[in-house]
């Protein structure tokens, strides 16, 4: 993209309504006053990390008028994408908020957010990568902190090492009612909960034949205790990709 194309995003995002990002006076006041400065209700609030363009936030949005939908994500030129969508469907129950995943805890207060989407994230194959996952347990940490306990975790990926590694995590940790398939168009009560919704990366990589994995699981209220040589195998695990 151009930086003329890029410059003129960013433009509309200073103005846009539904995006929150440095600059703009809420972006330091949101901390547990989503319902009532944003969404002026008490829905429940759903989050699509690393939402890129959006798809699911937008998409879910329509499907769950009741619900608020919040699309996370460090790159503008991308969530420009959905807030334009959102804004020309006149979707209020929508918002973006421009940050990095890790400083999450600014944003939510404890039990805040009641589902989480993370719908093709980075793999990060390289093991020195692994601790950048947003699925390594210090990202699941930083979620339990901010979701309510039972709340829903929801991975969509191509990628076999990340979904692996993913489900790995999950059950060191502790989460609860695990539920996974690594081909999730040959399952269709589970392939039901994504409204076919599909977005940009699904498209990319299904159409290079890749298989679609699916990994859902819910919060204890408390996660399990890694012992220091479980936390140093989580965050250097190996991978196909690194050998190859
Ligand atoms: C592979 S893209 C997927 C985008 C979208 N979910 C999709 O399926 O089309 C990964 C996205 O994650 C974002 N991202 C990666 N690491 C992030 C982080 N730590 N904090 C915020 N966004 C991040 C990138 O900016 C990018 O838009």
């Amino acid at each position: 993209m151009s930086r003329g194309k890029k410059m003129a995003r960013f433009a509309q995002n200073s103005q846009a309504e539904n995006i929150i990002e440095p600059g703009k006076p809420l972006f330091e006041y949101m901390k547990g006053q989503w319902g009532k400065e944003f969404f002026k209700n008490n829905n429940p609030i759903v989050l699509e990390l690393a939402c890129g363009r959006g798809e699911y936030s937008t998409g879910l949005a329509s499907h769950y008028p009741n619900k608020n939908f919040i699309g996370i994500d460090v790159k503008g030129d991308r969530i420009w994408k959905g807030s334009q969508l959102a804004l020309k469907e006149g979707l209020k129950n929508v918002a973006f908020l421009r940050t990095f995943i890790l400083e999450l805890e600014k944003f939510f207060d404890e039990g805040e957010v009641d589902e989480i989407w993370l719908v093709f994230p980075d793999p990060r194959p390289r093991i020195r990568d692994a601790k950048r996952r947003l699925t390594a347990p210090r990202y699941l940490k930083l979620y339990s902190k901010i979701i309510k306990k039972n709340g829903l975790f929801r991975l969509k990926t191509d990628n076999t090492n990340l979904f692996e590694y993913s489900c790995h995590i999950a059950k060191l940790l502790g989460m609860e009612n695990i539920v996974s398939t690594d081909n999730l168009y040959q399952n269709e009560d589970l392939l039901a909960e994504h409204h076919g919704i599909t977005t940009r990366y699904e498209k990319e990589w299904n159409a290079k034949g890749m298989t679609i994995k699916y990994l859902k699981f819910t919060f204890p209220s408390e996660l399990i205790q890694l012992t220091p040589e479980q936390e140093a195998e989580s965050n250097a695990q190996d991978s196909e990709e690194e050998v190859l």
